[in-house]
């Protein structure tokens, strides 16, 4: 199984601005599986991240996905989720909390202040991109549903609905998609639960109507459409360390040093821009974060 559930199958194949090449593999659109274009909000000009780099444009934001639910083709994934109904939905939170519930999409929107975070988003693949998110920290939403002391993971699943995602129809991968985190990092204020990105409602092929953003790991710990938190007192086996173990840890720590089985990830290439660049350690976010891994050995923990 591990050979054909390994993210390589969907490395970079062309930047959407048709500019310039990326890593070349095999293209693997089917005729008319082209995304569909989606309208452009403003983007406040000159906007950067904090060490001063451009945002990535909301067309290959929003047009070039990993969303496997709906294709393992990056640029098919819009157009195929262009329909997605995303209403009603409703987000358990759930396990070893003192107050569990199940809460509506709209009373957490409500709930919860969202604020405007710049993060970037580092694949395991090897390219990346610098997104302005709307969201609110998971840990707000943590602290609300008062975790006991047992309780030292928390536990993601995406939606199950074959019906709506037809890749969840393929026996490759042990749907629902699962992701974790160790609850201190789920409680780092840079852990955030995005529900737009540019100023407008998150789209389907993002993860509507609420998804994980954690910029310090490579991008598939940023799970898509949650209706599942759990709190949990072991640790998680994520979609990706079930499908190949030998590949993809519990961890994920971007980490220039740590090479991926099959790829270096000691450069990435920004999506939208040329050449390659070096990766950061802990995706440019260490200071932040470095101290939630002292004492570990991360090649270990990968
Ligand atoms: N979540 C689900 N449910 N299914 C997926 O296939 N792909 C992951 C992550 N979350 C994925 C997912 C990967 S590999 C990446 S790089 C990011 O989503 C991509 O997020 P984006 O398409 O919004 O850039």
């Amino acid at each position: 199984m591990a050979g054909a559930a390994t993210l390589a199958a969907c490395a970079p194949k062309t930047d959407l601005t048709g500019a310039r090449t990326v890593d070349q593999v095999a293209p693997t659109t089917a005729p008319g599986e082209a995304a569909a274009p989606t309208p452009a909000p403003p983007v406040v000009p000159g906007q950067t991240d904090e060490l001063g780099d451009p945002l990535t444009s909301f067309e290959n934001v929003t047009n070039y996905n990993n969303f496997y639910e709906f294709s393992t083709n990056k640029e098919a994934v819009a157009g195929k989720a262009a329909d997605f109904v995303a209403s009603p939905w409703h987000v358990a939170v759930t396990g070893k909390v003192r107050n569990p519930g199940t809460y509506e999409i709209d009373s957490i929107l409500a709930k919860y202040a969202q604020e405007e975070r710049i993060y970037r988003l580092r694949c395991v693949e090897g390219w990346s991109m610098v997104i302005p998110w709307q969201g609110f920290p998971l840990a707000a939403l943590l602290r609300d549903a008062e975790p006991t002391a047992e309780a030292k993971y928390v536990r993601f699943e995406t939606v199950y609905d074959p019906e709506q995602m037809p890749g969840q129809n393929s026996p490759f991968f042990p749907w629902p998609y699962v992701e974790g985190l160790r609850l201190d990092e789920a409680m780092n204020d840079l852990a955030l639960l995005a529900t737009g990105l540019y100023g407008e409602t998150l789209l389907p092929q993002n993860g509507s109507p609420i998804r994980l953003v954690v910029p310090w790991k490579y991008g598939f710990k940023s799970i898509k459409s949650i209706v599942k938190i759990e709190l949990v007192d072991y640790m998680p086996e994520s979609l990706w360390m079930a499908a190949a173990p030998n590949e993809y840890g519990f961890y994920a720590n971007v980490n220039p040093e740590v090479d991926h089985p099959r790829w270096s990830q000691a450069t990435e290439r920004r999506i939208g821009d040329g050449g390659r660049r070096p990766t950061l350690m802990f995706n440019g976010y260490g200071e932040q974060v470095a101290s939630l891994y002292s004492g570990m050995d991360l090649a270990a923990n990968y």
